[in-house]
């Protein structure tokens, strides 16, 4: 056979409810869901808050923000990682939380990140050389992913920053 077939194995934990999760992670989204009411969404009504922890202990939080120019705008997740490492170039990030909210109500839904804030975090999870934890609002529940991995297979990096 000229091929092997090769498997990409994922696995996350799931809490049923966020009372369950460890403190660090509950206090991480309970900032995310805190900060998605400042979101600028005037064009989706799709507010989402984000907040992550770095190695040096500052929390820093970020909203989605739009534009007109609806390209223009900007993920929550973007918002916070940008801000993070524009004002602590040096610190790693460690874990990050996402909440969402549609017309203002919480989601009964998972929030997943898109695509984009995917590969932004696989970068910043590269520089900091540990797995990134991603902590996701699911209504009540919460899943909890270790490393960018799982969430972007195949990701591209330069080779150099391997
Ligand atoms: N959005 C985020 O901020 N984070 C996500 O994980 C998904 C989508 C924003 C982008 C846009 O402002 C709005 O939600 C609707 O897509």
């Amino acid at each position: 056979m000229g091929s092997t077939k090769e498997y990409i194995n994922a696995s996350y934990d799931r809490y049923d409810r966020w009372e369950d999760l460890p403190e660090d992670y509950l206090l991480l989204l309970e900032k995310a869901k805190e900060v998605s009411v400042t979101a600028y969404a005037r064009y989706s009504d799709f507010q989402v808050g984000s907040a992550l922890k770095l190695d040096n202990g500052q929390i820093v939080s970020g909203t989605n923000q739009e534009n007109a120019a609806y390209p223009s705008g900007l993920c929550a997740e973007r918002v916070a990682l940008f801000a993070a490492h524009s004002t602590y170039p040096d610190s790693k990030v460690q874990s990050i939380a996402v909440f969402a909210r549609h017309q203002g109500e919480a989601l009964e839904s998972l929030v997943a990140p898109c695509g984009s804030c995917r590969q932004v975090m696989a970068e910043y999870e590269s520089l900091a050389k540990e797995p990134l934890t991603i902590i996701l609002a699911d209504g009540d529940g919460a899943v909890v992913i270790e490393g960018t991995q799982t969430l972007l297979p195949f990701g591209f990096q330069f080779p150099e920053n391997n």
